[in-house]
């Protein structure tokens, strides 16, 4: 029966996206043939998980237990056997879910940091071969930790042997990218279109002598955008991702998936044909590995990343993951003004999330804090201004009065887009300021504020994601650009994982520590929590108070409610907040067990945020 339903979206979606073309119906019986071929193929075990996952375990991504980390493996361990050695650390902190970056063969030199594949069957050579990816998988399942890769379907590099051929003037390639003989076309395009990198590669078309031609090109030059117009790229992309799902792959991180179709006219994010595609996967990945979650990676306006999870009434399922972009950016310009309502205003903007779907709730991630989410082309009332957004960047390169922070911004210079900041967790949230300091009042603010962000990111709704180093309070790599000056400004909040033999400070180490096991105990705690299942929807509240940020989840007779203080004073709840909300009755905080009752109002120090249960 669901076989049957996933072969009609494939049928119907695609018939409705290539069926004028001339040979359709045999291409299509070619796509399902691929599909049944990747069956076929997928080892034993596999077949077993996508049963479990079929049947007892349909859930699995959505459970309170689910904690991802992100790596690449050479920074955190060396190679992918390396990571494997490392199982034992990232069980320690509650790992569930490990994303390796970069895991492909990229194109050699500059390569976005591997997001420019130059071949999907390869891994990246220095971190081992497909053999050691493999076993890294395997091994990862038996220590039930879900491997997720970047599947980079947007474009491939440059170098790939697909742009190769159609360099060389084979058509059948050259109609995999889009070539323009002059820049008449490109030109129509851009009047519509953003630019992603306006500083370091300008618009979205580059101009290739070799070819004399024009190619689109949204990110880098070397990252050439895909013609999915063509069936045959389809075909190719599908193909590659089931090949990557048989290796082990239980999650893949659709990169840059907001940009798939293009349509002049329109600033090409979002079309109604990029879902389209991405039911087309969805329903393919269902079929063919069922064990295996999409994750849309859309790094878009508030309003429109809920689209990537599907419809509401799960009828057009998408991708079951998604990147909280726009809760991540809030919740950084909470931090900075103090002030929650712009977050709590777009919080409660956006529609609820499909059932059977789950956010990744995150703070940072090898990308800079894009604060494009803040803003909205509806002019809500809570979207942020340009003036805005420069002050969240100035505050966030620490030149604002009283500000913690260490970054750096990213990309601002052009009039029309507004990319972001970099900068680690800790450097963004005061840490590395104040050990230079050394006072040990401002480390303890800068440790609370780390905490109450991730004491969010671990109750929202959604798996907490955590970018590799924040365990232990990374600061900045201020030398990323040693020994190539003009490496990408993101390289700078990517440093290593110390050696373990290092030496440092005691005073480091017990502040490494305190991180460390702060995280580790709110998993432990998360898990415990049924409250925290993806599934329990989320409900913002207004706290009375426009500091202190309230959420509640709640499942018939249980009710999980997380209130915190992004002020740097302390603050009062109003007792009118109880009783408003319904929420008189006594609670039990997670981490003291200390009993609360709200209807004598409460009153929250600086950074502080509780887990309170009925
Ligand atoms: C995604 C990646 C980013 C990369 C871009 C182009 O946004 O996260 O690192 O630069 O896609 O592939």
């Amino acid at each position: 029966m669901k076989n049957k339903k996933n072969k009609d979206v494939i049928s119907s979606i695609l018939r409705d996206l290539y069926g004028h073309l001339p040979g359709f119906d045999l291409w299509l019986a070619k796509i399902f043939e691929i599909i049944n071929v990747s069956v076929n193929q997928r080892p034993q075990y596999l077949l077993d998980l996508d049963n479990i996952r079929e049947t007892t375990d349909r859930d699995w991504y959505l459970k309170p237990d689910m904690m991802a980390y992100m790596c690449y493996a050479d920074r955190f361990a060396g190679d992918f056997k390396g990571v494997e050695k490392k199982i034992p650390y990232l069980k320690k902190l509650g790992v569930t879910y490990l994303h390796l970056l970069s895991a492909l063969k990229p194109r050699a030199g500059h390569n976005d940091g591997g997001f420019a594949v130059a071949d999907y069957y390869a891994t990246n050579p220095k971190y081992g071969s497909m053999d050691d990816l493999e076993n890294l998988t395997g091994t990862l399942k038996k220590n039930g930790i879900s491997p997720c890769i970047d599947f980079v379907f947007n474009h491939t590099a440059m170098d790939h042997v697909w742009a190769q051929k159609a360099i060389a003037g084979d058509p059948y390639y050259k109609d995999f990218y889009y070539f323009f003989d002059d820049e008449t076309v490109p030109q129509e395009y851009e009047n519509s279109l953003n630019e992603v990198l306006p500083e370091t590669s300008p618009g979205n078309f580059t101009y290739f002598e070799e070819t004399k031609s024009w190619v689109w090109t949204t990110f880098y030059y070397y990252q050439w955008d895909l013609n999915y117009k063509n069936p045959n790229v389809f075909t190719e992309m599908l193909k590659a991702m089931l090949s990557l799902a048989n290796k082990g792959i239980q999650v893949f991180r659709l990169d840059a998936t907001a940009y798939l179709w293009k349509k002049k006219g329109t600033n090409c994010l979002n079309l109604p044909e990029t879902h389209k595609l991405l039911q087309v996967f969805r329903a393919a990945i269902s079929l063919a590995a069922p064990a295996v979650c999409l994750k849309a990676e859309a790094i878009v306006g508030a309003r429109y990343i809920s689209k990537y999870l599907g419809d509401r009434e799960g009828k057009k399922p998408e991708c079951q993951l998604s990147y909280h972009n726009a809760l991540m950016a809030a919740l950084w310009d909470s931090l900075a003004t103090g002030n929650v309502l712009r977050m709590s205003g777009m919080l409660k903007s956006l529609p609820p999330k499909p059932l059977g779907t789950s956010w990744i709730t995150y703070l940072r991630c090898h990308d800079d804090i894009g604060w494009g989410a803040l803003t909205d082309d509806r002019k809500a009332s809570w979207a942020a201004s340009r003036e805005d957004l420069h002050k969240l960047n100035d505050f966030y390169e620490g030149k604002t009065e009283g500000s913690f922070a260490r970054g750096q911004a990213f990309q601002v210079s052009c009039k029309d887009v507004f990319h972001g900041t970099n900068g680690t967790l800790a450097s963004l949230a005061g840490l590395e300021k104040a050990m230079d300091s050394g006072n040990d009042a401002d480390i303890n603010t800068a440790i609370l504020r780390i905490m109450m962000l991730y004491k969010i990111i671990f109750s929202f709704g959604g798996i907490p994601l955590l970018f590799m180093g924040e365990e232990i309070g990374l600061f900045n790599d201020y030398a990323y650009n040693k020994l190539d000056p003009v490496a990408d400004a993101r390289w700078l909040h990517r440093p290593a994982l110390p050696d373990k033999n290092q030496k440092e400070g005691i005073k480091l180490r017990n502040i490494r520590r305190k991180i460390f096991y702060g995280i580790q105990k709110m998993t432990q705690l998360r898990k415990k929590q049924p409250l925290l299942h993806a599934d329990v929807p989320t409900i913002i509240l207004d706290s009375g108070n426009s500091h202190t940020f309230a959420f509640v989840r709640k499942y018939r007779a249980g009710l999980f409610l997380v209130l915190a203080n992004f002020s740097s004073e302390t603050q009062r709840i109003p007792s009118e907040f109880a009783t408003k909300n319904g929420l008189s009755m006594p609670l039990i905080e997670q981490f003291t067990d200390a009993g609360y009752d709200l209807s004598q109002g409460l009153t929250l120090t600086p950074y502080h945020c509780i887990w309170l249960k009925a």
